[in-house]
C-alpha cells in the first residue's frame, strides 16, 4: 500500500481529522533531510486552538509509528516522517515486478460498467487534426478505465446523418466516375466541394439535394446503397489512421442508428407536458434554467442532433446500464450538452447524473488555427505522417545503427502527436509546434519512450537479471525518489480516472523518467559490488515495466530499441 495512506490512517484518529483530507495535507518534502513525508500541522490549529509546533509535539507523543515507518519529528510546526526505506524499496519493487504488466490494474470496477463515446468523426468528411483531442483523450481514459476492472465499451457516435448526404448523392450522381466504394474521404469531400460551388450558379441542385435526402430518410433502395457504401468508404479508411494510433471501438453506432428510436422520445416529451409547438417546432423551453430552447423537432417535421443524442443516451442506459457515461468532446458543444442533460432530467432519468461531459480545449497549430493556410482543414493522417517523417530523420541522426528505424519512427511520431493533447489538462487549449512535440530532451512522449528504450538497453547489456537481490542497498537519494515515483503510478491510474484526466498518468511517467535518468547518471548501475549491481538493475528493470504500463494506458507503444 502506498506510504501517504498509511501515514494518513494513523495521523486521523489522533488529529479526529478524516484519513482523504489528511492524505491531502500530507507533502513530500523537497529536502530528504527533512524527512520522506510531512504533516503540515497549522492545518489543525484552528479546531485546536494551539500553535502549530505546540500540535505537533503532541501529535508526536500520541502518534504510534506505523510499519514502514522508523522515525517522526517535530520541527516547527510539522511532523516529519522517515520511510524505513529497505523495507519500503522491497515491497515497491518486488510488487512491480511481481505483476509485471498489470501493475497500475485493479479490480475496483468489476461488475460496473462504462460507456465512453470519443472521437465521433463525420462520414464522407475529413478526419482532421481537430478530432485528435477527443481521439486520443477518449482512448486514454477507456484503457485507464478498462485497466481499472471496469467494464468499458468504447462507441464512436459517427456523425452519419444530415441533409448533407443529399448533396453528396447528387454530386456524385453528376459527376461520379467510379464506383462509390472507390471513393477515399479526400476524393468524397472534393465531390461536396464541387457541390457547393455548382449549386451557387444552379440553386436547383439544393432542390435535387433535399429530395435524395428525403430517398434516404424514406428508406429508398438505391439512397440507402449508395449512403452505405460512402458510410463503409470513410470507415475502412479511418480505421487505418485509428490502428495507427491504438484506437478501437465496440460500437459504431452513429447518429443515423437513432432513426427509428427518436419518436418514443418525442412522445414522451409531449404526453408529460415538457415540449411545446413555438411556430411549428417542437422545443423545449429552458429559461428557467437560463438557456436558450432545446429544439426536438424542426417546422418542417425533421429531428435533430439533440433528438439523437437523447434517444442515443437513453438507448445505452437500456442496452449497457452504464453506471457512467463519458462524452468525449471539445467545449464548444458545452450548452448543447447542458441543454439535453437538463432535458433528460425533466424527463425523470435519474441517471443523466452519471452522465459526463468529459470536455476539451482548441488544438491550434502554431502561427495559425488547424486549418492550413489555404484554409483547408488539416487532415489527421498527414500530420502523423510528418511527424514520422521526421522522427525517422532524428533517429538516423541520433542511432545510425539502428535495425528497425521505421517502426520506431512510427511508434514515435505518433506517439509525440497524442502526448500533445494528453500531457495537460484538457480544458487547456493546446499550441501545437513540431519543435516542442518531437524534442527528444522536453516533457515529450520521445523523451519518456527515449528513457523507456534505455532502461532497455541496460538490462540487455547486463544479460541475465538477477532474481535475488537486497532492496535495501537502494538508499541513496536518486533511487528512493525513483522508487517513490515508480511506488506513486498506481494511484496516478486511480486519479485519472477519477479526474478524467489522462494528464495525470502522464505526468506520473514524466516523473519517474526524470528520476531514472537522474538515477542513471548519478549512480552506476553496473556497480563492482555485485549486491548493489543486482539491486539496481531490478530498479532499472520495475523503472522500465512501469514506463511500458503508463505508455500503454495512453495509447502508445514503448519501444524497446530507438
Ligand atoms: N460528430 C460531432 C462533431 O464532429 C460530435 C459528436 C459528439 N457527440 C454527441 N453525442 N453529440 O461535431
Amino acid at each position: 500500500m502506498d506510504s501517504v495512506k498509511i501515514l494518513a490512517a494513523a495521523l486521523a484518529p489522533v488529529c479526529g481529522v478524516d484519513e482523504t483530507a489528511i492524505s491531502d495535507w500530507i507533502e513530500v518534502p523537497k529536502n530528504t533531510e527533512m524527512g520522506d513525508y510531512a504533516f503540515p500541522c497549522f492545518r489543525l490549529s484552528k479546531t485546536m486552538r494551539k500553535a502549530p509546533n505546540m500540535i505537533a509535539a503532541e501529535l508526536k507523543e500520541k502518534l504510534e509509528l506505523p510499519e514502514g515507518f522508523v522515525k517522526c519529528e517535530a520541527v516547527g510546526g510539522y511532523l516529519n516522517f522517515f520511510t524505513d526505506k529497505g523495507a519500503v524499496a522491497s515491497t515497491v519493487l518486488s510488487r512491480v515486478l511481481k505483476e509485471g504488466d498489470a501493475y497500475g490494474t485493479s479490480t475496483e470496477g468489476n461488475g460496473k460498467t462504462v460507456c465512453i463515446e470519443y472521437s465521433s468523426i463525420n462520414i464522407a468528411k475529413p478526419f482532421g487534426f481537430h478530432h485528435l483531442p477527443s481521439t486520443a483523450i477518449g482512448n486514454a481514459l477507456y484503457r485507464i478505465y478498462k485497466a481499472l476492472g471496469y467494464n468499458t465499451v468504447g462507441i464512436n457516435h459517427l456523425g452519419d446523418w444530415g441533409t448533407q448526404f443529399g448533396k453528396m448523392i447528387t454530386a456524385y450522381k453528376l459527376w461520379g466516375d467510379k464506383p462509390v466504394d472507390d471513393y477515399s474521404i479526400r476524393e468524397l469531400v472534393a465531390l461536396y466541394v464541387r457541390f457547393h460551388d455548382e449549386a451557387e450558379k444552379d440553386p436547383a441542385l439544393n432542390d435535387t439535394a433535399r429530395a435524395w435526402f428525403h430517398k434516404i430518410e424514406s428508406g429508398d433502395p438505391e439512397a440507402l446503397e449508395l449512403w452505405t457504401k460512402m458510410k463503409d468508404a470513410t470507415i475502412r479508411e479511418v480505421k487505418v489512421t485509428y490502428a495507427r494510433m491504438g484506437v478501437d471501438f465496440d460500437s459504431w453506432a452513429g447518429e443515423a442508428f437513432y432513426t427509428d428510436k427518436m419518436q418514443p422520445i418525442i412522445d414522451e416529451l409531449r404526453e408529460k407536458g415538457i415540449s411545446k409547438l413555438d411556430h411549428g417546432a417542437e422545443i423545449v423551453d429552458l429559461s428557467e434554467w437560463n438557456m436558450p430552447p432545446c429544439m426536438i423537432v424542426k417546422s418542417d417535421g425533421s429531428t435533430i442532433y439533440a433528438t439523437r443524442d437523447l434517444a442515443a443516451a437513453c438507448y445505452r442506459k437500456e442496452t449497457y446500464d452504464f453506471s457512467k457515461l463519458l462524452y468525449v468532446v471539445a467545449y464548444q458543444q458545452d450548452l448543447h450538452f447542458k441543454q439535453f442533460f437538463k432535458v433528460l432530467e425533466l424527463m425523470g432519468r435519474d441517471w443523466v447524473k452519471d452522465c459526463v461531459h468529459v470536455n476539451f480545449g482548441m488544438v491550434s497549430m502554431e502561427g495559425g488555427s488547424f486549418h492550413t493556410r489555404e484554409g483547408k482543414v488539416l487532415y489527421l493522417d498527414d500530420v502523423l505522417d510528418a511527424a514520422v517523417e521526421k522522427t525517422y530523420e532524428i533517429i538516423c541522426e541520433k542511432s545510425p545503427d539502428l535495425e528497425d528505424k521505421k517502426s520506431a519512427a512510427e511508434a514515435v511520431g505518433v506517439g509525440a502527436i497524442l502526448w500533445s493533447v494528453l500531457y495537460n489538462s484538457r480544458i487547456k487549449d493546446v499550441t501545437f509546434s513540431w519543435d516542442k512535440v518531437l524534442n527528444f530532451d522536453g516533457e515529450t512522449a520521445p523523451y519518456v519512450q527515449y528513457t523507456h528504450a534505455r532502461s532497455c538497453s541496460v538490462l540487455r547489456k547486463a544479460g541475465t537479471l538477477p532474481k535475488e537481490f537486497d532492496a535495501s542497498l537502494l538508499d541513496d537519494p536518486e533511487s528512493t525518489a525513483l522508487l517513490k515515483a515508480i511506488a506513486a503510478f498506481p494511484e496516478a491510474v486511480k486519479s485519472a480516472a477519477e479526474k478524467y484526466e489522462p494528464y495525470v498518468v502522464a505526468r506520473s511517467i514524466m516523473q519517474i523518467s526524470n528520476a531514472f535518468n537522474r538515477f542513471y547518471y548519478e549512480q552506476r548501475i553496473m556497480a563492482d559490488d555485485e549486491a548493489v549491481r543486482a539491486a539496481r538493475l531490478a530498479l532499472c528493470d520495475a523503472t522500465r515495466q512501469t514506463l511500458k504500463n503508463g505508455l500503454n494506458l495512453l495509447g502508445l507503444i514503448a519501444p524497446e530499441r530507438m
